[in-house]
């Protein structure tokens, strides 16, 4: 199969697909890749890192996506890329194809086998290629809240980790999942008083357990999260209904009585934010302050730091990437359910049941037995 790596064209993404060791990976699997000039570059990987790793640099984004039989992106495809798609190919990326009707149209019309990261789903609910950019983005929101916490940025002027004979910051965590817990874990690293609150009391035992007596875990309610908001300096939203919008866990009328110059880093913005005086930002103006209090509400965090992000993203896509590669996607889907979840649209039709329910339309799986076989024969790919 012959794998191409576009660089990525949405503003302030500077991450790529695939890590020249991932491309070495392919080569040994004896699939060819082809790499965009310049893809890797944003995360530190130059061209020559790609040819020594086995793959071919190509130096237009068309080149790279159509001599490919499957493309690897990062961020889901722009308005630009749309004419690029063409029927058969195969993308593995980013989707959120039910929050864009408009793109989920692109790929059906132009009968792209589209995988999206954000749906593929292990037996016990967990999403393996979410996970690692909510662990970077957890992490990443103790550094910006820091920031928002300094006079410069319109804060209070506290130093989470404080000073001897200083108390530390305070610091409220909505949410102990994956981003969550890492802001927990960062923040007591820095020597902040941490708080994290969540509804589930398995979830915040098992916490307890792993982030020990540095970290308090309060079970989230109207008067406990009133209490932790109103006493910190920083707060950060990190709780996920999934496949709902995030909710409203501060009203505008708990922002206006938190501490003057306090910072409210809304990692849950992407699914609408959790306070109500949230609004998405971008890295060129992440934050803006509301009744006195810093918010920051940067909606692709984790593209702040891409040689990292990069790692984290492939470490989690490769094994997943190769598998479809070797067997062709329907074969892989028949071996692996966390595949099957994975596949959004087929020849024109969309397979994920969530997808389907965004444009009101069935879906329909290639797995069903009548059309297993004419599916299987569509499928067979090249090797090279
Ligand atoms: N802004 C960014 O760049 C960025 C990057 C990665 C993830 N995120 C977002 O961060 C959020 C958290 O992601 P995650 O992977 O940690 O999710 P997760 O599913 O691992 O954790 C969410 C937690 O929220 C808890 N929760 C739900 N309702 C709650 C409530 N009312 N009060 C307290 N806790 C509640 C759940 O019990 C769960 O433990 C998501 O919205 C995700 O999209 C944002």
């Amino acid at each position: 199969m012959i794998v191409g790596v576009p660089r990525e064209i949405k503003v302030d993404e500077r991450r790529v697909s695939l890590t020249p060791a991932g491309a070495a990976a392919f080569t040994t699997h004896r699939h060819r890749v082809i790499v965009e000039t310049d893809a890797g570059s944003g995360s530190g990987f130059s061209d020559a890192d790609y040819r020594e790793a086995g793959a071919r640099i190509v130096h237009k984004a068309a080149e790279a996506w159509s001599r490919a039989d499957m493309v690897l992106k990062v961020k889901e495809p722009q308005p630009p890329e749309y004419h690029l798609m063409r029927p058969g190919l195969m993308l593995f990326t980013y989707l959120h194809l039910a929050a864009d009707p408009r793109l989920t149209r692109e790929l059906l019309r132009r009968r792209v086998t589209a995988l999206g990261y954000e749906t593929i789903q292990l037996e016990d609910q967990s999403l393996p290629l979410l996970a690692p950019m909510s662990e970077v983005a957890g992490r990443l929101a103790i550094q910006a809240g820091a920031w928002c916490l300094q006079s410069r940025s319109g804060g209070r002027g506290v130093l989470l980790s404080g000073a001897s004979g200083v108390r530390p910051g305070r610091v409220a965590v909505l949410g102990g999942g994956i981003a969550g817990a890492n802001a927990a874990r960062v923040a007591a690293g820095v020597g902040a008083q941490v708080t994290i609150l969540d509804i589930n009391p398995t979830r915040l035992r098992y916490l307890s357990d792993m982030l020990g007596a540095g970290v308090n875990t309060v079970m989230s309610n109207r008067a406990t999260l009133e209490e932790e908001i109103t006493k910190s300096d920083l707060v950060i939203g990190a709780v996920l209904v999934p496949g709902a919008r995030a909710p409203r866990l501060i009203s505008a009328k708990t922002v206006s009585r938190m501490l003057p110059g306090a910072a409210i880093v809304d990692l849950s913005i992407d699914q609408g934010g959790v306070a109500e005086t949230s609004r998405p930002t971008t890295h060129t103006t992440p934050t803006f302050v509301r009744s006195n209090v810093v918010h920051y509400c940067v909606t692709n965090m984790p593209a702040m730091v891409p040689h990292t992000s990069t790692y984290a993203l492939t470490n989690a896509t490769l094994s997943y990437a190769l598998e479809i590669a070797d067997r062709g996607v329907l074969e892989a889907g028949a071996h692996s359910s966390a595949i099957r979840l994975g596949l959004n649209t087929y020849d024109g039709k969309v397979v994920h049941p969530a997808v389907a329910d965004s444009i009101r339309v069935k879906p329909h799986s290639p797995w069903d037995h009548a059309a297993r076989p004419a599916l299987r024969a569509a499928a067979t790919v090249r090797s090279e």
